[in-house]
């Protein structure tokens, strides 16, 4: 099947992302502390099926493992995240050497494996006890942020060729803050606005404090997607435009224009403008993840309503998320478009121009039982992606998500997103069709 496929030239950059909760387990050892995922998995009707990140994929163990898994695959960088519990228990101060002990031996089975290290500091699982301060709609998170990101640059700067700060910031506030089904499970509606700015300065800080210690590429790994309007109605017009606004452009509009979508600004805490020109310190690439667009109309309170991912969200808001019909959908319900995504990449172009530096596509990926979909939905996403790189689009790289199935977030292990099938019984991996088929591909590339 990879005869046909595009050839994406030598250069380009292949890889696999994860991320700490979601894979790495051990969550009461080596001295880690607790995050907000491990309280929300405690929480009865958080998670389905009661499933945590207790064990996981076990990764903390069984590490070596996974390196040699990713070394047959052919990849030459591997995206994962630090978990920031095991690195500062408590958000703050201490460092817990136990934690740099297993990201140093981690970094450097990768480099003796040929494959760059590619960590994001932040994916979703704040400290526990930076949460029962005020989490991310305080401000004083962004300072812990930067020392954070100050003491990781000190320890690993020399290995790391590759950073990323945060994880999609639009998904920790809208499920996390506003709409509740994420930890820490708030359910501020628009009152989680500060959320955004905090992970955005944040954001901004952990670059500067990145670069003063020697890290060399910098980027952040944020989720984009088109929003189609559910119908050429104005009301519907409207309401995607707004939605659109909310998901995508209040996120990479302060970090790559230094300024927020009209209105915004006046809605976010503390020294705004002197924020925006932290926040907007420039970049070495934009990581960007693209699953699936959303669909929206106006309100209409319909039945089949429902975010990106099922989740219900709470009455009386301004749009409304619609199910797309007429495309075939991931066992997650999320419908397959391989042409939405070289329509945001595009919409990126023409918004940022000059500005928009080096793009990376720091995750893609599907849920599926049956793997063979996986390979039809990788293999559609990735033409899209050569036919908006012959367009004149600079995108860098590529990274699967994900190497291994694994914890996914509130659905628990319902969802396999992996190239790798775990047996969540045994903790065995067993490739798949589709690693296979991603290692031919990469192989090909390569010439
Ligand atoms: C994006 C998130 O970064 C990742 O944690 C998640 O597993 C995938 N989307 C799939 O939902």
């Amino acid at each position: 099947m990879t005869a046909d496929l595009p050839d994406f030239g030598p250069d380009f950059r292949w890889g696999v992302s994860t991320s700490a909760y979601q894979i790495e387990g051990a969550a009461t050892e080596g001295g880690r502390g607790p995050s907000t995922w491990d309280t929300f998995c405690a929480e009865p009707g958080r998670v389905l099926d009661g499933d945590t990140g207790i064990v996981a994929c076990d990764h903390y163990h069984r590490y070596g493992e996974d390196v040699a898994l990713m070394r047959s695959l052919g990849v030459d960088t591997y995206r994962f995240s630090f978990s920031w519990s095991r690195i500062q228990p408590s958000g703050q101060g201490a460092v817990n050497a136990e934690g740099i002990g297993f990201y140093d031996r981690l970094v450097d089975e990768l480099l003796a494996a040929g494959i760059q290290p590619a960590p994001t500091l932040f994916h979703w699982d704040t400290p526990q006890p930076l949460e029962d301060l005020g989490g991310w709609v305080h401000r004083d998170i962004t300072e812990r942020f930067a020392d954070y990101a100050a003491l990781l640059a000190a320890r690993f700067a020399d290995r790391v060729p590759l950073w990323m700060t945060i994880n999609e910031p639009v998904v920790l506030t809208m499920m996390g803050y506003a709409v509740g089904a994420h930890a820490p499970g708030l359910q501020l509606g628009f009152e989680a606005l500060p959320v955004a700015h905090h992970q955005l300065l944040a954001h901004g800080h952990a670059v500067q404090a990145l670069r003063a210690g020697g890290a060399r590429s910098i980027g952040l790994a944020s989720n984009h997607a088109p929003v189609w309007p559910a119908s050429d109605a104005p009301e519907d017009v409207e309401a995607a435009a707004l939605y659109d606004t909310l998901i995508n452009w209040l996120f990479a509009d302060p970090v790559l224009l230094g300024r927020y979508p009209e209105g915004f600004a006046e809605a976010m805490p503390g020294p705004v403008a002197s924020d925006l020109e932290i926040i907007s310190t420039p970049l070495d690439f934009f990581g960007l993840n693209h699953y699936a667009l959303t669909l929206v109309g106006a309100p209409s309170g319909a039945a089949d309503v429902g975010a990106t991912d099922g989740i219900p969200l709470p009455p009386g808001l301004p749009f409304e998320p619609r199910k797309l019909t007429g495309y075939p959908e991931t066992d997650f319900g999320w419908p397959v478009v391989p042409e939405a995504f070289g329509e945001i990449l595009q919409i990126f172009r023409k918004r940022y121009g000059d500005r928009l530096p080096p793009i990376y596509i720091t995750e893609n990926g599907c849920s599926y039982a049956d793997d063979q979909q996986r390979i039809t939905y990788l293999d559609g996403y990735l033409r899209a992606l050569k036919a908006a790189i012959d367009d004149g689009l600079d995108v860098r790289g590529y990274f699967q998500w994900s190497l291994l199935d694994n914890f996914e977030w509130a659905a628990g292990y319902s969802q396999r997103f992996g190239l790798v099938h775990v047996d969540f019984e045994t903790l065995r991996r067993t490739p798949k069709a589709s690693y296979t088929w991603y290692r031919d591909l990469i192989a090909k590339s390569r010439g």
